[in-house]
């Protein structure tokens, strides 16, 4: 028998939690041969709804699922995990100023990045879909002592892959045949979707499309805004899709990217493409035995160069705030 893979999920009784823990369960990850443990990190009073969940989980008799246990510590609820994945956020609230949202939220994650680095299996991988997702993962990695930093990214494969699906609905062809697709940037209406580096069928995207008006005018806007359109649809945010992309995301990273692909992942940047170092910024990367690269040698216009500055000045902002509130650890 396989030892069980530990995954740790936050916000587990939150709206992504119920579509991601039975995603995980069900073998979506590693597959029907690996068996996982889920530990489940919850805030106090959402405890009972969690306990919920789990009645549901196990009515499931999924073959995967080893184990779950629950909890309010981190200290507790991240014992030994290979892989955390940090949903619960502090959404804004009404009348909230950017400052308290990072300040709410460097709450939560300052003392889990902490927890990951006291209990954590040396080879954790953390990624952080609560929003500011880039941010958040910052506050988590720095306060994570001598966990490496390569360790953490920040979910933005929920926008890689409407990208994808914007194009290949555009071009009519199915999402399979779209390859090279990059998001830059933030996971905020700042990120900018590449299409001067995707394909199709082999082709340059952006030759394949044709049409400037609707790359810049029609494309970038509307990916850069699909949560917005999603929660005016239906009267909630995404969360089937983004606990889809988080698992796309973690798979990835854990069994690496197709041959000749590659997919978009906020890490710490390493100064490529003019991005500073000390912002957790979106890439294209390639993974290879558990370790991503940014991939490099991409001639960047000017077109694009523009629209990466201006993401990449707005996490510079967060990360001036988040400093500046002495949340960096
Ligand atoms: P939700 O509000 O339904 O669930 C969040 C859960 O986190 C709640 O159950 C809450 O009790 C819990 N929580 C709060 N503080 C916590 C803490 N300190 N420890 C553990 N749990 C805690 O929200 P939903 O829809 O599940 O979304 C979660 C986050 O994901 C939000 O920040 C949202 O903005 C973000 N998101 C990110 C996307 C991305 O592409 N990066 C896409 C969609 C959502």
């Amino acid at each position: 028998t396989t030892t069980p893979v530990k995954v740790a999920v936050t916000g587990a009784a939150g709206q992504i939690g119920y579509s991601l823990l039975f995603r995980l369960a069900a073998g979506d990850l590693l597959g029907p041969d690996t068996p996982i443990e889920l530990r489940l990190l919850e805030i106090t009073p959402a405890l009972k709804a969690l306990e919920g969940v789990v009645m549901e989980l196990d009515d499931c008799a999924f073959p995967t699922l080893a184990g779950v246990q629950i909890g309010d510590d981190p200290t507790t609820v991240f014992d030994g995990v290979n892989l955390a994945l940090l949903v619960g956020a502090r959404p804004r609230g009404p009348g909230m100023e950017r400052g308290d949202l990072l300040e709410a939220n460097g709450g939560i994650f300052a003392p889990q990045g902490k927890a990951l680095s006291e209990v954590a299996a040396d080879d954790v991988k953390v990624v952080v879909t609560g929003n500011p997702a880039n941010t958040n993962a910052l506050i988590a990695l720095s306060n994570a002592g001598d966990i490496p930093a390569r360790q953490f990214s920040a979910l933005t494969r929920l926008d890689h892959n409407r990208a994808i699906a914007q194009l290949a609905a555009r071009l009519q062809v199915p999402v399979t045949e779209v390859k090279h697709m990059t998001i830059w940037g933030n996971h905020s209406a700042t990120q900018y979707p590449d299409l001067f580096h995707a394909e199709v069928s082999g082709r340059n995207a952006y030759e394949a499309v044709g049409d400037h008006d609707w790359v810049e005018n029609t494309f970038i806007p509307t990916v850069a805004k699909r949560g917005a359109a999603i929660i005016e649809a239906r009267g909630a945010s995404s969360a089937a899709s983004a606990a889809s992309a988080t698992i796309d995301h973690a798979r990835t990273w854990l069994q690496g990217t197709a041959e000749g692909d590659w997919v978009s992942m906020a890490v710490p940047s390493d100064g490529s493409y003019g991005v500073p170092e000390g912002i957790v910024s979106s890439f294209p990367v390639t993974v290879t035995d558990g370790e991503w690269s940014i991939v490099q040698g991409l001639e960047i216009d000017d077109f694009s160069r523009a629209r990466i500055d201006a993401s990449v000045e707005e996490l510079q902002g967060e990360r001036d705030a988040v400093q500046e509130l002495g949340l960096l650890g």
